[in-house]
């Protein structure tokens, strides 16, 4: 088994919205390698969360990089604003999209990376065709729309699918990061599975120390 050190994406779900930006500088000081946002359109996902707006404004307080995990139902117009926010990454569901090779290549085309996130019940094989135009996939550990649900164990065999089928189809530097319930008991399993990107929301937020809760993620 290969361990090496993941990066640690912490989730701001949870926290208090009125000081999103304050607590992302935490996170940055707890040494967060990424800020990941949870947007929602109360469509796709019950929830409500915010939008590009927000999302600069919580990037001009850090100096790490954010990424934007858009569950929503119609990704094509907020594509843009979340490039324009400063987002790295961008990255959007198969599910909610008849065009995803389109949607990524546009992703691409407005400076950020492109991502690819597979709920629970998504089988992975789809990533084989758009392998070339794919910088992240985020493989969902919970069904999508809340924080804090517990992690689904049986979605582990599909992320050494995932990255299988990434480097037989010209992905091999395809980030595979995993969102959902991650923690510091299942993150070493996840590494070991090749996992790149560990985000995690409540354990880190919800703990009295997250300076050694994303220790621990990165660490093991
Ligand atoms: C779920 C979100 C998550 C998330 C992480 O819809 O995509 O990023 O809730 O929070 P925890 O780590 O609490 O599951
Ligand atoms: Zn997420």
């Amino acid at each position: 088994m290969t361990r090496r050190a993941p990066l640690i994406a912490p989730s701001l779900l949870g926290c208090d919205m009125g000081s999103l930006g304050d607590r992302a500088l935490e996170l940055q000081e707890a040494g967060a390698d990424m800020i990941h946002l949870d947007i929602m359109d109360g469509c796709f996902v019950p929830v409500l969360t915010f939008g590009p707006g927000t999302a600069a404004a919580i990037g001009r307080r850090i100096s790490i990089p954010m990424d934007a995990h858009l569950m929503v139902s119609r990704p094509e117009p907020l594509l843009e604003p979340f490039a324009r926010a400063g987002c790295r990454y961008v990255t959007i569901h198969p599910e909610v999209t008849d065009h995803l090779d389109r949607l990524l290549r546009r992703i691409r085309s407005l400076g950020c990376g492109a991502g690819v996130a597979l709920n629970p019940a998504t089988p992975p094989e789809l990533l084989r065709w758009v392998a070339p135009v794919v910088d992240l996939v985020l493989v969902m550990a919970v069904n999508p729309g809340y924080g804090g649900q517990e992690h689904l164990e049986e979605v582990h065999a599909k992320i050494s699918e995932v990255r299988r089928i990434l480097d037989a189809g010209g992905g091999g530097s395809v980030l595979v990061s995993v969102d959902g319930g991650v923690n510091g008991e299942n993150a070493p399993k996840l590494v070991s599975l090749g996992t790149d990107i560990l985000v995690s929301g409540s354990y880190i937020t919800g703990s009295a120390d997250p300076t050694e809760a994303v220790r621990r993620l990165r660490d093991g």
